[in-house]
């Protein structure tokens, strides 16, 4: 039997790598990435998958031989996992016009390849679709910011590319991610937990912007990859959105600086920082976003506690 093949989009990212190493015994995996904000090279790839094909391309700036390799790579292609995108708090608060366009001009020219072959999509979106609304159901209205705090842009790409896709008819499944981490996502750009975990170990402190009573939901990428392999072989939720992400880790930022104070050392720091001395007026941080998982727990419930996430972290970070 032929097998099956796979395109994954950012599969030198945090989240892209995991789904190859998590997928290619099942899939013949082919890696595009343009190594901007990469966690792993090929090489350290391929050291886990064995050999895995890889085109460094940047998807925002194709040349037309790059589109004409992309067109004769989905003839064949089962399903196109799109996790390619400029991220993070910190990243987006840096560069907005970046992470705009980034987006915008990925949209251009892939989705229009994708139509052509009527490729099965998995897009990876993002909780920021909800702007500040507390209660994140799929099929609510949404509220975003204003365009005077830059930041909303991220949540009006992601939400403007699932009207893309379902515009262009692709056949998709649209997961909006909440706080999905784990070992190996970086710690800069913005990512809480990676961060904390590696200024406690080399610094001695933890920073919390703000008061602290901001709450998260966080989520193991190991319970991501595992909805992940009940919805690429199943179709009952295609064409569909679900919310990915795990409401019983809901936890303060300060709960969640003094659990890393205590797996790691009592004597860590914990200093209070406001939150407009580390970002610029272009962020906006959000006060309270826990995923509603109604859905997801129809097929999958996540399984790794805010602990196991915690020590996985703490173990995989060396400074
Ligand atoms: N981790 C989360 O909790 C979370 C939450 C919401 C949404 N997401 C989405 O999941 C996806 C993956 O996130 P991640 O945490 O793995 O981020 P990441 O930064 O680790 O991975 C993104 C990858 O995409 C690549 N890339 C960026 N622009 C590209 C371009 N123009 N062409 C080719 N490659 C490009 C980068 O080099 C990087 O390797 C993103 O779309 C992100 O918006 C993640």
């Amino acid at each position: 039997m032929t097998r099956r093949k796979m395109i994954v989009s950012g599969g030198l990212g945090f989240l892209g790598s995991e789904i190859a190493k998590n997928f290619f015994q099942e899939f013949d995996i082919t890696i595009i990435d343009n190594l901007s904000t990469n966690v792993l090279t090929i090489d350290d790839l391929a050291r886990i998958c064995g050999e895995i094909s890889y085109k460094n391309m940047d998807l925002a700036n194709m040349s037309e031989e790059d589109k004409i390799w992309l067109n004769t790579e989905l003839k064949d292609t089962t399903i196109f996992c799109h996790f390619a995108a400029a991220v993070g708090v910190k990243k987006i608060d840096q560069s907005p016009r970046d992470a705009i366009i980034n987006e915008n001009k990925i949209n251009h020219d892939l989705l229009q390849l994708l139509a052509k072959f009527k490729t099965r999509l998995i897009f990876a979106s993002s909780s920021e679709v909800y702007g500040n609304q507390e209660d994140c159901k799929e099929e609510q209205s949404l509220q975003i910011g204003s365009p005077d705090t830059l930041r909303w842009g991220y949540a009006c790409n992601k939400l403007m590319t699932e009207f893309l896709i379902k515009s262009h008819e692709i056949p998709h499944i649209i997961l909006r991610l909440f706080n999905v981490t784990g070992p190996g996502q970086s710690p800069e750009y913005g990512m809480v937990i990676p961060k904390m975990v590696r200024d406690a170990k080399r610094d001695g402190r933890i920073q919390i912007f703000g008061d602290g009573k901001q709450t998260r939901a966080f989520c193991h990428v190991k319970d991501l990859i595992s909805a992940m392999k009940y919805l690429i072989n199943e179709d009952r939720f295609d064409n569909q959105t679900i919310n990915i992400g795990n409401d019983k880790n809901r936890v303060t930022i300060e709960e969640l600086a003094t659990q890393i104070k205590l797996t790691l050392d009592k004597s860590i720091k914990i200093e209070k920082i406001p939150f407009n001395h580390e970002y610029s007026k272009n962020s906006k941080d959000i006060l309270k976003r826990s995923p509603n998982i109604e859905k997801l727990k129809s097929f999958y419930t996540p399984k790794v506690t805010l602990q196991e996430i915690i020590k996985d972290i703490v173990q995989g970070c060396d400074e």
